[in-house]
């Protein structure tokens, strides 16, 4: 199976609630963006941005409480936020939401980060893997985004500034580097949280020995502390 149609089989009633969370709203997005691929990816994002800060939150309240280290759970998460956000960061400088998406993103913000934590709070592995899920779709999207462009029916303009800067493009790099930079993003972060699921359930599977799971951390320690990121654009002016 290539790295972009990668899919982890449903197994037990999580994965199947983890996927039937996935599906349900994929079949909204599909329903209201249908091909418009900038759009989605904006408010897609928004929402996107969210389940890293909130697992990464909920990591460190853990760390703290069992004042145990995180095995560089916090870093990864947060990472992923950081960068869901770098990702609409770049769309929103090409394509410019509508009044009703910005309500359907204060909405979607709204009710995602609530039902999200409580998710994190009593389920956490059914929470990455309906991440996991979710980045399979985004994966998916990205390709579809791309064949649109393509095919010529999205203009190939030039990427945003923003874009170039953070992830180290060349100075005429177009729109279609900048999709193919996100959708392998999106291929890493799927694979980190189905790890990460992997993971939570070896805790829980009894005789099964954490230390031969499959990492899912980067084998460079000093990418947990993003060190070996690249550098951030500042997107607003701050102190
Ligand atoms: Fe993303
Ligand atoms: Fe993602």
């Amino acid at each position: 199976m290539s790295d972009l149609t990668r899919h982890h089989a449903a197994k037990g009633v999580s994965d199947r609630i983890a996927l039937g969370i996935t599906k349900l709203l994929r079949f909204f997005a599909d329903t209201f963006f249908a091909h418009r691929y900038g759009h989605r990816a904006i408010v897609l994002e928004t929402v996107a941005g969210v389940p890293g800060m909130v697992g990464g939150m909920m990591q460190h309240l853990k760390s703290l409480r069992r004042m145990r280290d995180d095995d560089g759970w916090i870093r990864e998460l947060i990472d992923e936020a950081e960068n869901e956000r770098m990702h609409l960061m770049a769309f929103v400088a090409l394509f410019k939401p509508n009044a009703f998406e910005r309500f359907l993103v204060l909405l979607a913000q709204g009710v995602f980060w609530n039902f999200y934590f409580v998710l994190y709070l009593f389920a956490p592995r059914t929470a990455h893997r309906t991440i996991g899920y979710f980045e399979e779709e985004a994966v998916i999207s990205y390709t579809q985004f791309l064949a649109e462009i393509d095919a010529g029916r999205i203009d190939n303009g030039p990427a945003p500034e923003i874009a170039i800067t953070y992830w180290k493009m060349a100075p005429d790099a177009r729109l279609r580097d900048l999709v193919i930079a996100v959708r392998a993003d999106e291929m890493k972060h799927r694979d980190v949280n189905h790890g990460f699921a992997a993971k939570l359930d070896a805790t829980r599977t009894p005789g099964r020995n954490l230390e031969n799971e499959p990492s899912t951390l980067p084998a460079n320690p000093r990418e947990h502390r993003g060190e070996t990121r690249p550098a951030l654009a500042r997107t607003s002016a701050g102190p």
